[in-house]
């Protein structure tokens, strides 16, 4: 963290969007002008954009709200964690399970190794989206898994309806969409042994204010201040509010089980009742998604019928 102090505090310093000189960070921080210039370049690294001009300074090509570790914890009920430069919040929860409470928040303002599932890179420029993990103890063992990863999605279509943002859906199994473009992605890691209580790692990336342009991402993605047509988001309130309704859904769904979350998954399943392909190492199967089950597998319509798959190997893809 010390060797981030100096890049840290000049982008507290710049995120209100205003122009400093290099002149008056380098007094603020006590350095010269040209170790400024470089933990600019340091900066711009993270993805954050900057544009010095002559005269002016520098200024960011868009204020940034950096998340504040006790306004959030003032608002949830579990341990939280902000660590603003890190490899992965699932990494630095999975690295710890031994030693946390269930319900354990990390959460940071860029990855150096976001990730997806099997080795995928998961995109995290710094400060403009959202990137944070919860640690989930699942006293029912490994069984329970699957279903907890589908309700952790309801739980999140369930928190922005509440913030009002309507039509946000469901790829199963778990990643969420906005008119067939990906708005973030879930991902569930575990560590333990059959018969034992699970330790769950749950973590989720949502684009928030990423612009569009600069990103490589070799599918169609949005961001939430596309869909709700405004750049300025409250990430703090944002992420109080997720992490709220992550904790409320986590223990109705330890106490109930899936029964009730299967026709509120189905409501919002973008795919449902459309042609999508199951890929499956080297097996692809085509069908009509017909929604998930009671198991939290997702049931595909063939000519055998209704089927169900379940399992972490299977990638779903529109087949239209
Ligand atoms: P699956 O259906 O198997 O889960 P997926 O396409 O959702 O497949 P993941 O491994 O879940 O893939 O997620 C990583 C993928 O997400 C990357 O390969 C890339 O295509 C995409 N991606 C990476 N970063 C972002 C981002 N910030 N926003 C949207 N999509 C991203
Ligand atoms: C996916 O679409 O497969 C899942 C992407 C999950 C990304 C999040 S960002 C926070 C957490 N830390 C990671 O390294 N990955 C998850």
């Amino acid at each position: 963290m010390k060797e981030h102090h100096a890049k840290l505090t000049i982008l507290s310093t710049l995120a209100d969007g205003d122009f400093y000189s290099g002149e008056t960070l380098g007094a603020a921080l006590g350095m010269s002008r040209a170790a400024i210039s470089k933990h600019i370049q340091g900066i711009q690294d993270w993805g954050v954009d900057i544009f010095r001009v002559q005269g002016k300074g520098y200024q960011l090509a868009q204020p940034i709200q950096l998340l504040d570790e006790n306004y959030i914890r003032q608002r949830v009920s579990t341990p939280v964690h902000l660590h603003p430069i890190i490899d992965s919040t699932n990494q630095y929860l999975l690295d710890r399970v031994g030693s946390l409470t269930s319900g354990t928040v990390c959460l940071a303002e860029y990855q150096e190794k976001g990730r997806g599932r099997r080795g995928r890179q998961w995109i995290s420029p710094f400060g403009t989206n959202l990137y944070f993990s919860m640690y989930w103890r699942l006293d029912a063992g490994m069984a329970a898994a699957m279903g907890l990863s589908l309700v952790v999605g309801v739980a999140v279509v369930d928190a922005l309806k509440s913030l009002g943002v309507d039509g946000i859906k469901l790829k199963w199994p778990n990643d969420l969409y906005y008119q067939d473009k990906k708005l973030a992605g879930i991902l569930v890691e575990v560590s333990g042994q059959a018969g034992e209580a699970a330790h769950l790692v749950i973590g989720m990336g949502m684009n928030l204010s990423m612009a569009q342009e600069e990103q490589q991402i070799d599918q169609p993605w949005t961001s939430l201040a596309q869909v709700i047509g405004k750049s300025q988001i409250d990430r703090n309130a944002l992420a109080v509010a997720l992490i709220q309704s992550w904790v409320r859904t986590l223990e109705t769904y330890e106490n109930e089980g899936m029964t009730n979350f299967v026709a509120r998954w189905n409501a919002v399943d973008n795919f449902i009742d459309r042609p999508v392909k199951l890929l499956m190492g080297e097996r692809v199967i085509a069908g009509i998604e017909r929604g998930i089950d009671a198991h939290g597998a997702v049931l595909l319509e063939t000519e055998q019928g209704i089927e169900s798959y379940v399992g972490g190997e299977i990638s779903l893809r529109s087949n239209e």
